[in-house]
């Protein structure tokens, strides 16, 4: 538990940083899971910063994003990728062929497929380093809602209604948020070599408490973190305010 979400998000930032950095040395690359949401901006802020004060490399890391509404046109001001682009990766030195984002224009008798081979690249990239997540107040993470077991893979998803209010601000009313989304599932996510969950703000007190603190269950995705060994919550003094 951090002072402030300020501290929280340095800490997140430097910890991707160091072993972009680390792997760089030793010629190796570094495969990241990120999130999008308000909770990462900071975080993305920072790296930002780092590599532009700092000179950290990004020519060899390669991204998945856990998800991306659906349907969804990526030049919307309202997808993933757009958010993406503008908060991180037009500023850092990325390469376009190492981002890979759910593609929300898939045609629907399409998307299987399209989730088979969004496994198969993380396979072919030898796995996820690091994952940074945030959390849902319904417990997901990733679009993984309640419901989702543990042995799920990445695929189409319909939203909860607790994330598409929350979602209803951004897209100016709830009849406009995507009813579904594509997401890495909660076995894709549990097979990532380390975790981070971030959560700040008095919103997220309750989810966190049953993530922490309730039963392990397809209720709360989010508790199936706790199985995970190498799995860090970070949360501030206002998230943890319902722990015991
Ligand atoms: C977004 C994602 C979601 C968010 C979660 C929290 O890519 O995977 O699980 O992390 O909905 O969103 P914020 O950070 O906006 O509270």
């Amino acid at each position: 538990v951090f002072n402030d979400p300020q501290a929280l998000t340095l800490q997140a930032a430097h910890e991707i940083s160091d072993l972009i950095n680390k792997n760089n040395k030793l010629n190796k690359k570094t495969v990241l899971c990120l999130p999008t949401g308000s909770t990462p901006i900071g975080v993305y802020r920072e790296l930002v910063r780092q590599h532009v004060d700092e000179g950290v490399d990004w020519s060899n890391v390669v991204t998945f994003n856990l998800d991306e509404y659906y349907p969804m046109d990526p030049l919307s001001k309202h997808s993933y990728r757009h958010y993406m682009q503008s908060k991180l990766f037009s500023h850092i030195n990325i390469k376009e062929k190492n981002i890979h984002i759910p593609d929300g224009t898939i045609p629907l008798k399409s998307v299987d497929k399209f989730c088979e081979q969004y496994e198969q690249s993380i396979i072919d990239e030898g796995g996820i380093d690091l994952a940074l997540l945030g959390i849902g107040r319904s417990g997901h993470i990733g679009f993984n809602e309640p419901g989702s077991s543990s042995k799920t893979i990445t695929r189409r998803i319909v939203l909860d209604e607790i994330t598409r209010k929350d979602a209803a601000r951004s897209f100016y009313g709830i009849v406009n948020v995507p009813k579904s989304a594509i997401t890495m599932g909660i076995k894709t996510i549990l097979d990532c070599k380390r975790i981070i969950l971030m959560a700040h703000g008095e919103s997220k007190a309750t989810v966190m408490k049953k993530c922490l603190e309730g039963e392990i269950t397809p209720h709360v995705p989010a508790t199936f973190l706790r199985l995970h060994h190498k799995t860090s919550f970070f949360l501030d003094k206002a998230s943890a305010a319902e722990l015991i």
